[in-house]
């Protein structure tokens, strides 16, 4: 059994050496030569029914496959110890297609603990796709549970607020009810969810996975019955990760965990740097004792992350904080190599209703792979210099 760091490096690169490749190879093809009308119409009905093309079979078109991104999917499936993984063009149509399978399932109504990414809350909130929320805390999912309950939602550590959830907990709450645990802000080097029961993984692989804030995707890491069900969406809508995304996602997943570990050796500097600096009223951050009461990390996760969001006086404060910085860029997303800051209830999480929104005074950093001493340097003249 291979350690982790040589999974991330070899995973998905199975066969490359026997075709005298050492890069993987990427095919851009729309479509695919077909031997006969009979073997290529066998092959479009399996495939638009959720299977995988044969040996020497042939693919028939992108929607329904793509080698390059099934390298990427088996890749992040081996990193999440899962059976199969099905690659989306961005997280949230990996969300979508969970949720159309739930709702295809005939039992539509969600359990979602908050807080959630803005975008997953609005989704959810809106009802748009035909699915019924209860939102809840960890501790109330059990008492929301409904005979149509088809699916419980969580994100271990939260955006934005970094709130650490027990899956073990959760799952045994959810009474076999699938639990669905977005892994963005964790990546599979810091935790694997499927290993505490959860039936899916969700990546918005925009973030750690590609790393260089160049290339959008999402992907649910999962079990084969559940990959069936969501490559059968994605063929029939369409929301498919392209050659080109998943070639640099791939790529990615190499140096996923040197990057992570990385990262969050600066976040460990800079969370309490920042907790004692006098106009820093809170930090959030699950390397800080007060953010882990259950002691997860060291137990669900190797360690804290690199996602970390702090707290000011007033949100006005915070506005200009975000304006101020000057080696740190003010954007959304995070996971990259650059390290970002972005005022979520101005932003990711503008969409979420007023009694689940975050606090204005809030601002949440991703820290990148800088000099950690640069970035500390940095946030505290842009506290300072906007008090
Ligand atoms: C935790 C989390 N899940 C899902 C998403 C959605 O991913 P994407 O932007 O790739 O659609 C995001 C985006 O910020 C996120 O932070």
């Amino acid at each position: 059994m291979l350690g982790p760091d040589s999974i991330a490096v070899h995973a998905g690169r199975e066969g490359l050496t026997a075709q005298g490749l050492h890069a993987v190879p990427l095919d851009m093809s729309t479509t695919a030569p077909l031997t006969s009308v009979e073997e290529g119409g066998l092959a479009y009905e399996q495939m638009a029914t959720g299977g995988i093309p044969g040996p020497g079979q042939s693919t028939v078109y992108q929607r329904l496959w793509n080698p390059t991104v099934a390298r990427f999917e088996s890749g992040l499936a081996t990193l999440e110890d899962a059976p199969q993984a099905v690659a989306f063009a961005t997280g949230m149509a990996a969300l979508t297609a969970v949720l159309l399978a739930v709702v295809a399932g005939g039992r539509p109504h969600v359990v979602a603990v908050r807080p959630l990414y803005g975008g997953s809350d609005h989704i959810l909130a809106t009802g748009m796709l035909g699915t019924e929320v209860t939102f809840c805390t960890p501790a109330g999912v059990h008492a929301a549970l409904r005979p149509n309950t088809g699916l419980v939602l969580v994100e271990t550590p939260a955006n934005p607020d970094l709130q650490l959830v027990d899956i073990n907990a959760l799952v045994r709450a959810a009474d076999g009810v699938p639990v669905l645990v977005d892994n963005t802000f964790a990546t599979p080097v810091l935790q694997q969810p499927l290993r505490h029961g959860a039936a899916l993984v969700l990546h918005s692989a925009t973030k750690f996975l590609g790393g260089h804030g160049d290339a959008m995707g999402g992907v649910v890491a999962t079990s084969a019955e559940w990959a069936v069900r969501l490559r059968q969406i994605r063929a029939v809508t369409g929301g498919l990760l392209t050659p080109w995304p998943a070639y640099l996602l791939h790529r990615g997943l190499a140096t996923l965990p040197i990057r992570v570990r990385a990262q969050q050796e600066g976040a460990a500097k800079l969370a309490p740097g920042l907790a004692s600096h006098e106009l820093v009223t809170r930090v959030l951050y699950p390397g800080l004792p007060e953010c882990d009461p259950e002691s997860l990390v060291g137990t669900q996760m190797s360690g804290p992350g690199s996602l970390l969001s702090f707290e000011v006086a007033s949100a006005e404060h915070a506005q200009r904080i975000a304006g101020a910085v000057k080696l740190i860029i003010h954007a959304v997303s995070l996971g990259g190599v650059d390290t970002l800051i972005q005022h979520p209830a101005g932003l990711t999480h503008r969409p979420v209703a007023a009694e689940a929104k975050p606090h204005a005074t809030m601002l949440r950093v991703s820290v990148g792979l800088e000099d950690p001493a640069d970035l500390i340097a940095d946030l505290i003249q842009a506290i300072e210099s906007t008090r």
